[in-house]
């Protein structure tokens, strides 16, 4: 079995949208309740984020299941949506629900990794424009000052964001999420003034310096950027790719290193995003403790024509090799080596900066095939798509990457966004009849591997 080492974080993820539906206390609208009132067909089976995996009432059992794996963290967020439910006034019972969570976990020996945003966009914030707002990232910054501050002393990693991109590229270049529109400008100008928060969250973070022992990371997906073939023009869209969903944001966010290439390319189409002098000094300033890196799948970058492009984008599509190994319930191609990949430029590229694995996991659909005559669920292949994975991990850690950390997504099976419980990933199973939870195979191996660390 493989072998890391006793301080090497093996744990596992969730976040606060995906499993506490709307719980115990109030919460206001986030744009997936927005959206489940306008579209609710939109989601598997009509399943919509009300009550997920009914964290709020299982949390302390669910902690209790994880501990018996000896998971040594776990990787959530918390929601400002319910924080401030009107985005004004602080609401204390919220407050005091992720006081207890926090001493649950820590009561469990369990690291917690806590983040601000996981797409949870609150519906207020939404209407006023999202990161377009200087209203919204001035809300933002208040709820990141408070989180600082009353729960420094029990959380050691904070991130800003999880996925930052993603809300995005399906809100405003897509018709993913809300407010569903297809605008590059619109799109550029939610990744600048996303950039922004964050940049304004890290400063306030370092000013405020509340605890001393707190890191500040982001959680970014890197879908790591091949060319689909050794055409050139293939070549240059996996260049175009990477800088304006890789590895140029990420350099931004981490170090705040804006590239030129990518400014160069804005500019061929009149997209730089309104800006002022003293906000990109702000930008510049950044630099994270640590990164989380979620990964899933490899995007192979080629070209295609397009009659009318806005951006440099339109010549950039994907394409997927016809031997490809592929999770063909979720349609994604499986490429471990790419962690390999994504960890040697990290240390090279990025100055070796300490970095986890946020997520990475494998959804199944209809995992009840699978189930053992005493009703357990023989998850092998998630067993070895993370084998695999993890295998590639150790391999680039020998290279000498400073990774200290990999988390499953997820812990326990969680709601997702459109796919409602079309696919599981959890470790644990959630029966959405009666909520009960049950371990799968893949917990007990993981829980081994856990074990193994010397
Ligand atoms: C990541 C997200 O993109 O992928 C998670 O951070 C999400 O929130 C996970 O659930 C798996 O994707 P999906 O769409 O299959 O749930």
């Amino acid at each position: 079995m493989l072998k890391f080492s006793k301080d090497f974080q093996i744990g596992a993820a969730i976040s606060a949208i995906q499993t506490e539906g709307a719980g115990l206390t109030k919460k206001g609208d986030t744009i997936f309740e927005m959206q489940y009132k306008k579209k609710k067909a939109e989601f598997f089976e009509g399943i919509g984020p009300n009550i997920t995996s009914d964290f709020m009432r299982n949390y302390k059992t669910d902690l209790k299941m994880l501990s018996e794996i000896k998971l040594t963290s776990l990787r959530t967020s918390f929601s400002w949506a319910r924080l401030y439910p009107d985005g004004k006034n602080l609401d204390n019972e919220a407050v005091k629900y992720y006081h207890n969570y926090l001493d649950e976990c820590i009561k469990n020996n369990i690291i917690p990794h806590m983040c601000l945003f996981h797409f949870d966009m609150p519906a207020w914030a939404s209407e006023l424009g999202g990161w377009s707002s200087e209203v919204v990232i001035e809300s933002f910054i208040k709820y990141a000052d408070f989180i600082f501050s009353e729960y420094g002393a029990k959380v050691k990693y904070f991130t800003t964001f999880n996925e930052p991109l993603n809300p995005i590229v399906g809100g405003f270049l897509g018709d993913g999420f809300e407010p569903y529109v297809n605008d590059p400008r619109l799109a550029i100008q939610q990744a600048y003034g996303m950039i922004l928060a964050h940049a304004k969250v890290v400063e306030i973070f370092r000013e405020k310096n509340y605890h001393k022992d707190s890191k500040i990371g982001i959680v970014f997906d890197w879908n790591y950027t091949y060319p689909f073939s050794e055409s050139e023009n293939d070549k240059y869209s996996a260049k175009i790719f990477d800088a304006y969903i890789n590895k140029g944001p990420l350099k931004i966010l981490a170090q705040g290193v804006i590239d030129d290439f990518l400014v160069d390319s804005l500019k061929k189409y009149q997209m730089l995003p309104k800006y002022t002098k003293s906000e990109i000094e702000i930008i510049k300033k950044v630099k994270v403790d640590f990164l989380g890196i979620n990964y899933y799948f490899p995007k192979r970058a080629a070209y295609v024509e397009c009659n009318n492009p806005r951006f440099e984008m339109d010549n950039v599509t994907q394409k997927i090799p016809a031997d490809a190994i592929m999770n063909v319930h979720r349609g994604w191609e499986i490429y471990p080596q790419a962690l390999y990949d994504i960890g040697l430029a990290l240390k090279n590229e990025f100055q070796n900066i300490p970095w986890y694995i946020g997520e990475c996991g494998m959804g199944v659909q209809n995992e009840d095939l699978y189930r053992d005559k005493n009703g357990m669920i023989n998850d092998d292949y998630r067993i070895d798509f993370l084998e695999k994975h993890l295998e590639q991990i150790k391999r680039v850690i020998d290279m000498g990457s400073n990774c200290f950390g990999f988390h499953v997504w997820a812990a326990i099976d969680c709601w997702s966004f459109r796919n409602a419980y079309k696919n599981r990933y959890g470790l644990i199973e959630v029966n959405l009849k009666n909520q009960e939870r049950r371990f799968k195979k893949s917990a007990y191996w993981y829980k081994k591997l856990i074990e193994n660390r010397s």
